[in-house]
């Protein structure tokens, strides 16, 4: 979907961007061959996608969960945990392992698939649920919350820890 207006801390248009960066990331995972520059992809990729995620699940959902929202919002919680495992697999695979390649390629398609459903049948509700002055101070929490967990550093091992079920959905 085209972002509703180019503002960067509009919660909705931050996300998009966050879509983009991740694809971009894919590809540069899936076109690497050497070990040490899959495992350097992976590492930046689990990153990006658990921040994004992370920030979705504990700030952007609950916040925009609807009698209107509720269904897409308890799908992609399960996507979110077909990604984390996705990930915890590659994590944990050698690089030069055979399985190595397509699996990444999975991931990609699957995140690909993913944010294509925020983005056509999620995002759009929201700019019609939020006022936009709402959205911005939710990019604005996202941030600092991203902000928080990046300092901790390695954000993608905090993933590796939700692969048993997925998020329960909250509403604020
Ligand atoms: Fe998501
Ligand atoms: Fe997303």
């Amino acid at each position: 979907m085209e972002p509703p207006r180019p503002e960067p801390d509009d919660a909705v248009v931050m996300l998009v961007a966050q879509h983009r960066r991740l694809e971009e990331l894919l590809r540069r995972l899936v076109g690497a061959d050497a070990a040490d520059t899959r495992r350097e992809a992976l590492h930046e990729v689990g990153d990006e996608l658990a921040l994004h995620v992370i920030v979705e699940e504990r700030v952007f959902y609950p916040a925009v969960a609807a009698a209107s929202t509720e269904s897409v919002l308890l799908e992609s919680l399960e996507e979110h945990l077909s990604l984390k495992r996705l990930l915890d697999d590659l994590l944990a695979l050698d690089p030069q392992d055979p399985t190595f390649g397509p699996k990444a390629h999975v991931l990609q398609e699957q995140c690909e698939h993913h944010h294509e459903e925020e983005e056509e049948h999620l995002f759009p509700k929201v700019v019609l649920l939020l006022p936009q002055a709402h959205r911005l101070d939710l990019g604005r929490e996202m941030l600092r919350e991203q902000g928080r967990l990046r300092r901790e550093g390695a954000p993608r091992e905090a993933l590796r820890r939700q692969t048993d079920a997925a998020e329960p959905l909250r509403s604020d």
